[in-house]
């Protein structure tokens, strides 16, 4: 019996979009493996009764069938699907780590980002490291088509759940097709920005650094309060505020002092305009982690 925890993940920060990702202190998927001739799945905690507990259908079964490792999988779930938060990349990436372990396979963190990525596809129809990465290395990640670079950061964030759903599926539908250089090339400086900002470890570079006029503003638009939120998040001191991952969650960075303050002011806008939400007051954290 093998125990393993892996963080959710916030993808894309505004400027790096299907590129950048983060690893957040909490809230995490705990993921409990036992060998076995045939693989059965159950699955607990928060949207639980979303999740199709056949391995066929489930994140996790994929990466049995791409690891060859059948086993009885329980998974309790600490990160809500449908959330923005890289909920089946949690799943995906704690189980690729717990069988790799169980049935010692020998691969590297970097050679399971595909194992995990794969049940990602499962759920997204495509397959998209950007949150199974940071999911598995920890810290601020880039994913290009050569590879994965990893950096561990020092930044503080919260992360604003809203009682709303979006589908990573319906988000992908809003993204253009096409972009014009001056949005691009306002993304590019951006994007650079945001990478230096998080090996400083600097917030006020890093929230700068998100902003992005190609892919967030469509997002938004399915985001009741998209714009109130932001704005009063800003106003308690975040240095920049973005869709994380598909939505609906917002991402917002600030120094840490701020934190409560920040998540306190989300909460409150959103209840003004008659949603629930959670906030998550979290910081970059670490990758999937072992328990035996
Ligand atoms: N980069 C992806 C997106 C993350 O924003 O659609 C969700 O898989």
């Amino acid at each position: 019996m093998l125990t393993v925890r892996a963080p959710a993940t916030s993808a894309n920060l505004g400027s790096g979009f299907d590129v950048f990702g983060v690893a957040l202190e909490r809230p995490a998927d705990v993921v409990r493996v036992e060998r076995a001739s045939e693989t059965t799945i159950t699955v607990t905690g928060v949207g639980s009764q979303y999740i199709p507990e056949d391995p066929a259908k489930n994140t996790v079964g994929a990466v049995v069938e791409e690891l060859d490792a059948p086993a009885h999988i329980r998974i309790d779930k600490g990160v809500r699907p449908a959330s923005g938060l890289g909920s089946s990349a949690a799943s995906a990436a704690a189980a690729a780590v717990a069988l790799n372990e169980l049935y010692d396979r020998g691969l590297s963190r970097e050679e399971l980002v595909p194992v995990a990525a794969e049940g990602e596809a499962l759920v997204s129809g495509e397959a998209h490291a950007d949150n199974v990465a940071p999911a598995l290395l920890g810290g601020f990640t880039i994913v290009t088509d050569d590879g994965v670079t990893q950096v561990d950061a020092d930044v503080s964030l919260v992360a604003c759940l809203p009682e709303i759903s979006v589908s990573t599926r319906n988000a992908r539908g809003v993204v253009p097709e096409s972009a014009a250089m001056d949005d691009v090339v306002d993304t590019v400086g951006n994007a650079a920005t945001l990478a230096v900002g998080m090996t400083r470890g600097d917030p006020d570079l890093v929230g700068r650094g998100m902003d992005d006029g190609i892919v967030t503003p469509e997002r938004a638009a399915l985001i009741d309060g998209y714009e109130d939120v932001h704005e009063a998040a800003l106003e308690a001191g975040a240095t920049g505020v973005t869709v994380s991952g598909a939505g609906p969650t917002l991402l917002a960075v600030c120094r840490r002092s701020d934190r409560r303050a920040v998540a306190a002011a989300m909460v409150d806008a959103f209840d003004a305009i008659g949603v629930e939400s959670r906030a998550y007051q979290t910081a970059v954290g670490d990758g999937a982690t072992t328990h035996r």
